[in-house]
């Protein structure tokens, strides 16, 4: 059918079988996030590109070649978000955040975004991430602060085999020095660098180390440890972070090469990878980004935060159960003669006010073909009307869990399920 009209590649409709997932995680996050005294925070789903050119990093792939960029009608730049810290970012200066609620912000959002890539399994055009960002502690208390609240709301949601990978990039200062010695270190390997790498070396000889081509790869082995250029701060930073890590017995592997893929990052870079859902593994990245609120035209505040990928977590999670009840009591209501519907469907108005979830065939179908919905539909009761019932004003009311069946008023109803 060459007419019909399909979604655009990478992105994916969410149907109710799959939604309820969506909203077992969601419920999760919400009820984590307020317990953790983090405030919910919605952003626009596009923003001035100037933004994340200037956050995420002209050099970057996100904004080289991943956003979805346009002109509006009034030549706007605009672009749909490819992630949320910097849109938060700049919600937390625009709004002056830290006069009105304070020195310290601790913000989460669950939204969807947007980038560009070669869309496969686990790696969409359009997903979902949910994440925080606590904004004005410069502390490592902070850190680790984020790196449980992520630990603990996977845990919560079944998330075994995962792995922490954690390193500290230093501050821009001790950052200086490293990038000198890796210009050093790589000059003599030049001829072998991707040409990607070889105009990296100019602009961000970092990135270099998280490439994924099994030539640069080799080189990478001998490169120099980012570690042995942290300041002592930093290096206090960072070991305050790995005792905690360990005292709590939380196992994670140093990885002296994670710089991550965005320009913002100070310090601590972490990410969790699951062996769970393929090759696109990593389901949560994150970090510390001292400048960035400065970068974007706020006085300089530190701040930290990560963002977990909701589409990756359900390929994790797609071979566990997720409960699909939200009440035990359901009915489904059994009609024999389609003349009552009217006065059966006020009925259904006030079952359904007061919080029972009630199914009604509307497609006047067989009395068997309505009982097969209610074993679909998985309720709990049945409540047969049929013309003798009705004439006596009277209803059969089924538990499917007893097989017990009794005759009630039609009025009295809603008494019953109340009892
Ligand atoms: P990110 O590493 O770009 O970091 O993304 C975080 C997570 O989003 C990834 O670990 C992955 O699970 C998911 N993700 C990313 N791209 C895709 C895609 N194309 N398809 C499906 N899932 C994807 C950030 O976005 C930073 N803003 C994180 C952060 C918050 N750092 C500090 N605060």
């Amino acid at each position: 059918m060459k007419n019909n009209i399909y979604s655009i590649k990478g992105t994916k409709d969410i149907l109710p079988i799959d939604s309820i997932k969506w909203k077992f995680i969601e419920n999760k996050v919400h009820q984590t996030m307020e317990n953790w005294g983090f405030g919910q925070i919605r952003t626009p789903v596009f923003e001035k590109t100037q933004l994340f050119k200037r956050s995420v990093g002209e050099e970057s792939d996100i904004v080289s070649k991943q956003m979805y960029s346009f002109k509006d009608q009034s030549e706007n730049d605009l672009t749909l978000r490819p992630e949320l810290t910097a849109p938060v970012m700049r919600a937390y200066i625009q709004h002056n955040m830290e006069r009105h609620y304070g020195s310290l912000n601790k913000l989460y959002y669950i939204d969807s975004l947007y980038r560009q890539e070669r869309p496969q399994a686990g790696r969409l055009r359009e997903f979902s991430q949910f994440g925080a960002e606590a904004i004005g502690s410069k502390n490592p208390e902070q850190d680790i602060e984020i790196i449980f609240l992520v630990l603990n709301i996977f845990k919560d949601l079944g998330l075994d085999n995962i792995n922490i990978l954690i390193n500290s990039v230093g501050s821009i200062e001790s950052r200086e020095n490293y990038k000198k010695d890796l210009i050093n270190f790589f000059e003599p390997h030049k001829k072998k660098l991707s040409e990607t790498s070889k105009k990296r070396l100019q602009t961000n000889p970092l990135r270099i180390l998280d490439s994924k081509i099994p030539e640069e790869i080799e080189i990478l082995k001998n490169a120099p440890d980012i570690f042995d250029y942290l300041s002592k701060n930093d290096k206090e930073h960072f070991n305050f972070i790995l005792s905690t890590m360990k005292s709590c017995n939380i196992k994670f592997s140093r990885d002296p090469k994670l710089v991550r893929g965005l320009d913002y990052y100070s310090r601590t870079t972490f990410e969790i990878i699951s062996s769970d859902v393929g090759s696109q593994s990593a389901i949560c990245g994150g970090g510390r980004y001292d400048s960035l609120v400065e970068k974007l035209g706020g006085k300089p505040t530190p701040a930290v935060g990560f963002a977990a990928g909701i589409d990756r977590i359900l390929i994790a999670l797609s071979k566990k159960e997720i409960s699909q009840k939200t009440s035990s009591l359901a009915i489904q209501i059994i009609c024999f003669e389609d003349i009552f519907n009217h006065k059966i469907l006020s009925k259904i108005l006030e079952l359904r006010k007061s919080g029972l979830i009630v199914y009604f065939d509307t497609l006047r179908r067989s009395i068997k073909a309505q009982m097969r919905e209610a074993n679909k539909n998985k309720v709990s009761h049945v409540i047969i009307i049929g013309s003798h019932e009705m004439e006596n004003n009277k209803v059969q009311i089924k538990d499917l869990n007893s097989s017990k069946q009794v005759e009630i008023d039609f009025d009295e109803i809603n008494n019953y399920f109340k009892k």
